[in-house]
């Protein structure tokens, strides 16, 4: 997926701003607080429907105005244009996905597939649980609409539980009968969940593993085991029965305990665990390897590989490395970069790369 064309309007610091891509690797440069982020945002906000930085579309509106409107022109792999256009007068967004208005968020889902590395991506690797499973669901959902429609029904389900469960903890209601149909409904979804998501690490680790090790110069074997309590031999038997072995616990408690919502992703680095043992320099690397494993993952499934999005290069990685990843990405993915760091210009070939500068809401070309 690639795009070619992109439009804001009173987007966060950018009045009106039209940028045309032609290249591969389109890179923006500029001083902190600029604007590179903002654009940054603005294509994974096309491809994705959400901002990485924040869950309000409000926030996105240009200061002092009333809305703001985006406009992507894209491209796939068969040379099908496909226009996204999103705007929100601070109450009512409107997405529209070639000319067709999108009421549901799943109806656009994967269509434009963006993979994206910022900063504050860390907590993938030094998390909670919640942080990994996260990362997986995002995954399988971008390829997998039967995976999201699944996981949103698993969630409203132990939605309504953790509701009832804490009115019977609080002692307002005594629904025992409603938590044995929750727990029938959590222990067949739960188990869809838990097929779907080791079926997901079985294809996805061969990529990680051999992107880890390309990285690191060969230095570390990467790998990823799916951690539950449940038996693995047949998880939905083994769900059933300790939800049902749980159940005084869990009203007790108020809240539902048991389920793939507590599951875990295991991350190993040359056979121990990176959270308990890895370096600093260890969890980005491995962090990045996901990343990049993600576009392999993406178009291994869908045949499309999707855009992208790099944000504060060196944060993440120092130059040698990023010389590696690069050499990754060189097969035909869109790569958006910022970076604040100047030396990048050096590094980029004309041939196959734009470089804007950013500087306070105006973004130039370069080359
Ligand atoms: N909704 C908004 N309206 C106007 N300006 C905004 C808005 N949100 C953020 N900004 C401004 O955008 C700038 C930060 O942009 P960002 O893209 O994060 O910078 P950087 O170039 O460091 O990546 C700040 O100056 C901030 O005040
Ligand atoms: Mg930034």
């Amino acid at each position: 997926m690639k795009l070619k064309k992109i439009g804001l309007t009173n987007f966060r610091n950018y009045g009106d701003l039209e940028l045309e891509f032609d290249k591969n690797i389109i890179c923006f440069t500029g001083l902190n607080g600029q604007g590179k982020t903002n654009i940054a945002e603005a294509v994974s906000v096309l491809g994705l429907l959400t901002s990485f930085r924040t869950g309000s579309y409000s926030e996105m509106i240009r200061f002092g105005e009333e809305g703001f409107f985006i406009k992507g022109e894209f491209f796939n792999s068969s040379g099908r244009d496909i226009e996204v256009v999103i705007s929100y007068d601070g109450n009512i967004k409107k997405i529209m996905y070639q000319n067709k208005r999108i009421t549901r968020f799943s109806e656009m889902w994967g269509k434009i597939p963006v993979v994206y590395l910022i900063p504050d991506e860390s907590i993938i690797t030094t998390g909670p649980p919640a942080a990994r499973r996260d990362f997986c669901d995002r995954l399988i959902s971008l390829t997998d609409s039967e995976y999201l429609q699944i996981l949103n029904e698993y969630n409203s389900v132990i939605k309504q539980k953790n509701k009832v469960l804490s009115e019977m903890k609080a002692g307002i209601s005594q629904s025992s009968e409603l938590i044995a149909i929750y727990n029938s409904k959590i222990a067949s979804a739960g188990s869809g969940i838990y097929i779907k998501r080791t079926e997901f690490i079985k294809n996805f680790l061969p990529y990680f593993v051999e992107i880890f090790d390309f990285i690191s110069d060969g230095l570390y074997a990467g790998n990823i085991i799916y951690e539950t309590i449940m038996d693995e031999k047949d998880y939905e038997k083994s769900l059933s029965v300790t939800l049902r072995e749980q159940k005084i616990q869990e009203i007790k408690r108020g809240i539902s305990v048991i389920g793939p919502h507590k599951d875990d992703l295991d991350f190993m680095i040359n056979g121990r665990s990176l959270r308990k043992f890895g370096s600093k320099g260890q969890h980005k690397l491995f962090l990045v390897a996901l990343k990049l494993a993600g576009t392999e993952y993406i178009k291994s499934v869908t045949d499309e590989y999707p855009i992208f999005v790099l944000d504060d290069l060196y944060s993440e990685i120092d130059e040698h490395k990023s010389l590696k990843v690069a050499k990754i990405l060189d097969k035909d993915i869109q790569t958006f970069i910022t970076t604040s760091n100047s030396r990048i210009i050096d590094q980029l070939d004309q041939n196959v790369s734009q470089l804007f500068r950013v500087d306070n809401g105006n973004c130039t070309a370069v080359f």
